[in-house]
């Protein structure tokens, strides 16, 4: 939820610190802070608001010299966003300074006892009281290491960490538990940031904390020991994103650009999975006879990757006949699931570090059941810790709110789909041939979508002032339903909901008003004509429908007001199709209403904690 930087070197560290922080500002963006040693003690410089806020207040680094610092970029979680609870948090006497990411979840019963100890607090966050207890082990140590290690053996919950050490200026402290840290290591300098979009301009080669490892940094090397100070050998990695990926392009949000990017996404996930006209998914590493014994899939996710996983839930069913359950993460992981040891549980997740998603995967762990991550985020701790991953290739995603990660993901699921119903002798030769034939030809269908966006970017014009937009669909259109309304809500702030279309004669009708917008999902032609009679039970009570349909079908001219056409394709992979013209309405409507399309309000790009 929140952004970390740290950098030690030869060069001043604030100017790079700020320069770090903003390519991560998209995980949390209400406060900022940096702290630099300055050669006698370590300064903290921090500021409500936005990126900019810190960078105007400190002339962009300049009047924090330094070589070894740490930064951090907010997403608020216990405490007001203001300048007292941003980060970085030191103890009383500022020898002692922190960057947090994530939520001790026993910082109250902490704080207490180190007041009872005479302690006393600037701010409301829990991150203060990890610098607090720091100063409370290292007094009686005078040992970082130490110090750091006792409070990780007191600490509950999720954290990464920057730390810094008056006293031992030549060196940065790193440790992480269920929240992202990685740790870059450079030429003549070294760094750790939350993701590796701040790390590229300086290095590609970096290493993955493990929980509960902790990174001893200095400028000309890094050590690695765990909480029982054992020495650990790590391998290094490299990541071989492309710099402009992290860039906007000339778009005028990355939001815009990355939807442009769909094309080239379902590209990257689908082509290196094709092999001589058959679908061949070799990270699954699973035989034939092992997709066989295969009784029942799970799949877990948030979000976004949750609508994925509705729509996969129609096509394992239709293609597989495989009974497929799909569930909340957050609920989820505290329903005490009923699983089977015949069942596989598949994780989708774009940033590989959403927390329920991460807490699902464990629980299906602990119960020994099979786990398959579809993952974004090379490296990332779903993709670490899942029995198979599954990269969606899309690259960075910047934009809150997921376009070419959500497009990637439904790519593997096809892929699966189809993979899993090749094993089972459900999907023969002609039909798998048939549906890679469709598959192929959804890039250049997408980028047709995106170069017609017109008609939607006037139409979304007139919805600005909306207080109210409902999306209806069956079988996979309500997925696309929910996703579609998902992109308006975080990116406009307009109530939204998707129903499911045969639903809303349950109740949800009665809020159906004169001119109240409906979006109709309408691609499942088994459905056609039960969507558009629902479409007739709305438009009769004054509501104005925007329909999504299939070239071709023309008659439903007569009942919705606007019709947007989605190229053929097969009736399992409308989703990619469909939802373009819904991610174009949100954007429009977004930016017609001014709102921060990349940063909305409230979210972050990964929900790292409960
Ligand atoms: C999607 O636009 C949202 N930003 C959000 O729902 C997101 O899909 C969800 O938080 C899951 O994130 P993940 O894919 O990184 O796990």
């Amino acid at each position: 939820m929140c952004g970390i930087v740290g950098f030690i070197g030869k060069k001043q560290a604030a100017p790079i610190l700020l320069e770090g922080l903003a390519k991560l500002e998209y995980r949390g963006y209400d406060s900022a802070g940096i702290a630099v040693f300055d050669g006698e003690k370590i300064r903290v410089e921090k500021a409500k608001g936005r990126l900019k806020v810190l960078s105007e207040m400190t002339h962009d680094g300049e009047t924090m010299p330094g070589t070894v610092g740490i930064g951090h970029t907010r997403w608020a979680t216990h405490g007001e966003p203001n300048q007292v609870n941003a980060h970085p948090h030191f103890n009383t006497s500022g020898s002692i300074v922190l960057v947090h990411n994530g939520i001790i979840e026993n910082y109250l019963s902490l704080r207490q006892r180190l007041l009872k100890k005479g302690y006393e607090f600037a701010s409301e966050t829990d991150s203060e009281v990890v610098a607090q207890y720091l100063d409370y082990y290292y007094r009686e140590s005078g040992d970082p290491l130490a110090s750091i290690t006792k409070v990780l053996h007191r600490v509950e919950g999720a954290y990464a960490l920057g730390i810094l050490f008056q006293d031992h200026p030549d060196t940065l402290y790193a440790v992480r538990k269920d929240a992202p840290l990685i740790i870059g290591k450079g030429k003549e300098a070294n760094l750790i940031a939350s993701d590796a979009t701040a790390l590229l301009k300086h290095t590609r080669n970096v290493y993955y904390l493990e929980n509960n490892e902790i990174a001893v940094i200095h400028e000309d090397s890094i050590d690695f020991v765990n909480v029982d100070g054992d020495t650990v050998e790590k391998t290094l990695s490299r990541i071989d994103w492309d710099e402009s990926a992290a860039e906007k392009g000339g778009y005028e949000h990355f939001m815009l650009k990355e939807m442009y990017e769909q094309p080239k996404t379902v590209r990257d996930t689908l082509n290196p999975r094709i092999k001589e006209g058959r679908v061949e998914i070799e990270e699954l590493g699973m035989t034939d006879e092992e997709i066989r014994n295969v009784g029942r899939i799970h799949i877990v996710a948030c979000g976004s990757a949750y609508h994925t996983g509705v729509t996969g839930k129609y096509v394992f069913e239709g293609l597989c006949r495989i009974p497929v359950e799909v569930d909340l993460a957050s609920e989820f992981r505290y329903r005490d699931p009923i699983l089977g040891e015949k069942d596989l549980v598949i994780v989708i997740s774009q940033s590989g570090e959403t927390a329920d998603s991460l807490a699902a995967l464990r629980e299906a762990k602990a119960a020994h059941i099979m786990t398959l991550g579809i993952v974004n985020v090379v490296g990332s701790s779903i993709a670490r810790e899942a029995d198979k991953v599954m990269y969606t290739w899309a690259g960075p995603e910047i934009a809150v709110a997921t376009t070419k990660a959500y497009s990637a993901q439904l790519i593997a699921l096809y892929l699966l789909a189809i993979r899993f119903g090749t094993a089972l002798g459900t999907v023969d030769q002609s039909l798998a041939a048939q549906m890679i034939g469709d598959l192929k030809r959804l890039p250049d269908q997408i980028e047709l979508l995106l170069n017609n966006k017109e008609k939607i970017q006037s139409f979304a014009n007139h919805y600005l002032a909306a207080q109210h937009i409902f999306f209806i669909g069956r079988g996979i259109d309500y997925a696309i339903a929910m996703e579609g309304s998902l992109k308006l809500k975080e990116i406009s702030y307009i109530h939204s909901e998707a129903y499911a279309a045969g639903e809303l004669k349950h109740g949800t009708i009665s809020l159906i008003e004169e001119g109240t917008l409906v979006n109709a999902i309408v691609t499942q032609d088994a459905l056609y004509a039960k969507t558009v009679s629902n479409i007739v039970e709305v438009k009769s009570r004054g509501a104005f429908v925007m329909a999504v349909t299939n070239e071709g079908n023309t008659e439903i001219e007569k009942n919705a007001d606007l019709v947007i056409y989605i190229p053929q394709t097969n009736r399992y992979f409308t989703d990619s199709l469909a939802i373009i013209p819904l991610q174009l309405f949100a954007y429009y409507v977004s930016v017609g209403r001014g709102c921060d399309v990349d940063k909305p309000r409230n979210l972050a790009k990964s929900v790292t904690v409960e």
